[in-house]
C-alpha cells in the first residue's frame, strides 16, 4: 500500500509517501515568521504558494524509487487541531490529488499521528504517550477503541508558554532551545507556581510568574527555574497516568520532546516504575509529512476514508473524537 499524506496545521508544510514498512519520500517547506509568533494567513499564503512543487518534488523522488503516481492508493491530510486557514490550504491541496489519482481521501487527526508515528518508529507498543509540542500538551493512552486524554493544559500548549516567555525576555523565536541553552549556565533554583488541577495543567500563569522573575534574577536562573516546574508538571500527570492504565511504556512525542533535561526527567521516572521510556528520532518528534501518511495508511487499510463531503477542516479536532479502526485489542 502507497499513502501520500500531507501536513500543514501551522508552520510546517510537509508531504510524504509512505508504505507499510517505509518512508519512500518526504520533502518539506517551513514557514518562518519574521518576527514573533506564526501568523496564521501568512502561514497559510506560504503553504498555498509551496503546495504545488512540495507535491512535485515528492512525486519526482518517488518516480526515482520507481514509484508511480497511479501506485497511490490515498491521500492523506492533517484535517486538525491547527490554524484554520493553514488547514483549508493543504486540504484543498488533498482534495485535488484525490480526484486527480481518482483515489480516497483519508483525514487525519494531527495529534494521532504524533502518537502513531512514534509507535511505528520505536519498539513501544502500547504506551502511556506524553505530547508536548506548540499548541498542544496532553497525556494520552489507547483504551476501548479510542486515544483518551487522561490530562491535558487547561489553557496554552507547553511550547507556546515557552515561547511566549522567551520573547518577553527578547530572545528570538522559537524560544523552548534557547531556554534549554540557558538553563544550563543557572546557580540556582527560583520557585514558581506548580499548576495542577486533578489530571489537567495549567501554564500560562507560570509564565507570568516566569516573566515577573527576570526583574529580579538572572536569566539563566529563570530559564532553570522555569524548566524544572513546567517539566515536574508534566511528568507528574504522565507518571499518575502510568499508575492508572497500569501501563509500562511512555513514549515522547512533539516538539518539547526535544529538549534533553526533559527526556531526563522522564527516564528517570521511569527507571523507578520499572517501565519503558521511548523517544523516536528527532525528525518524526516535530510536524512531519511522514507521520500524516503513515496514519492515512493505517485508517485507509481499517477503511477509514471520507468522501468530498466529510472531508471539513477541523480547527479544534480532539485526540478522543477519533474512532481507531485500526488497532485490533487481541494483537495488543
Ligand atoms: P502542534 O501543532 O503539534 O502543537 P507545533 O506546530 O507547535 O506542534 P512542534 O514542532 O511539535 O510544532 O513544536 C514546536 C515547539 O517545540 C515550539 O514551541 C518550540 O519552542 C518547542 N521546542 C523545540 N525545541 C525545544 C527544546 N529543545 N526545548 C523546549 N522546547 C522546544
Ligand atoms: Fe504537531
Amino acid at each position: 500500500t502507497f499513502i501520500l499524506g500531507i501536513e500543514g496545521t501551522a508552520w510546517n508544510l510537509s508531504a510524504a509517501i509512505v508504505t507499510e514498512t517505509e518512508i519512500i519520500a518526504e520533502v518539506t517547506e517551513t514557514y518562518k515568521p519574521e518576527a514573533g509568533g506564526i501568523h496564521p494567513r501568512e502561514a497559510a499564503q506560504h503553504h498555498a504558494k509551496y503546495a504545488a512543487s512540495v507535491i512535485r518534488r515528492l512525486l519526482a523522488e518517488a518516480k526515482k524509487k520507481g514509484i508511480q503516481p497511479s501506485e497511490i492508493d490515498g491521500i492523506a491530510f492533517s484535517q486538525g487541531p491547527g490554524l484554520g486557514p493553514c488547514l483549508r490550504t493543504v486540504a484543498t491541496a488533498a482534495r485535488m490529488l484525490s480526484i486527480s489519482l481518482g483515489v480516497p481521501l483519508i483525514g487525519v487527526n494531527h495529534c494521532i499521528a504524533h502518537i502513531e508515528v512514534g509507535i511505528w518508529r520505536t519498539p513501544a507498543k502500547d504506551p502511556v504517550v506524553l505530547y508536548v509540542s506548540g499548541a498542544n500538551s496532553q497525556v494520552i493512552s489507547y483504551m476501548e477503541g479510542r486515544y483518551r486524554v487522561f490530562g491535558e493544559t487547561l489553557d496554552i500548549g507547553l511550547g507556546n508558554a515557552l515561547d511566549k516567555f522567551a520573547r518577553r525576555a527578547g530572545l528570538p523565536h522559537p524560544g523552548g532551545p534557547k531556554i534549554e541553552e540557558y538553563a544550563k549556565n543557572a546557580t540556582r533554583y527560583i520557585p514558581l507556581p506548580y499548576v495542577i488541577k486533578g489530571m489537567d495543567l495549567s501554564f500560562s500563569g507560570l509564565s507570568t510568574a516566569a516573566s515577573e522573575a527576570l526583574k529580579k534574577a538572572p536569566l539563566e536562573d529563570v530559564c532553570y527555574s522555569y524548566q524544572e516546574t513546567a517539566f515536574a508538571m508534566v511528568v507528574e500527570v504522565a507518571e499518575r497516568a502510568l499508575a492508572h492504565t497500569g501501563k509500562k511504556e511512555i513514549l515522547l512525542a512533539g516538539g518539547v520532546g526535544a529538549n534533553a533535561r526533559l527526556r531526563e526527567m522522564l527516564n528517570e521516572m521511569c527507571e523507578a516504575r520499572g517501565a519503558k521510556f521511548y523517544v523516536p528520532e528527532k525528525r518524526f518528534m516535530g510536524d512531519n509529512g511522514t507521520m500524516i501518511a503513515y496514519t492515512g495508511l493505517l485508517m485507509y487499510k481499517s477503511g477509514s476514508t471520507l468522501s468530498l463531503e466529510e472531508s471539513r477542516v477541523n480547527p479544534n479536532f480532539r485526540t478522543d473524537d477519533v474512532k481507531v479502526t485500526w488497532i485490533k485489542e487481541e494483537e495488543m
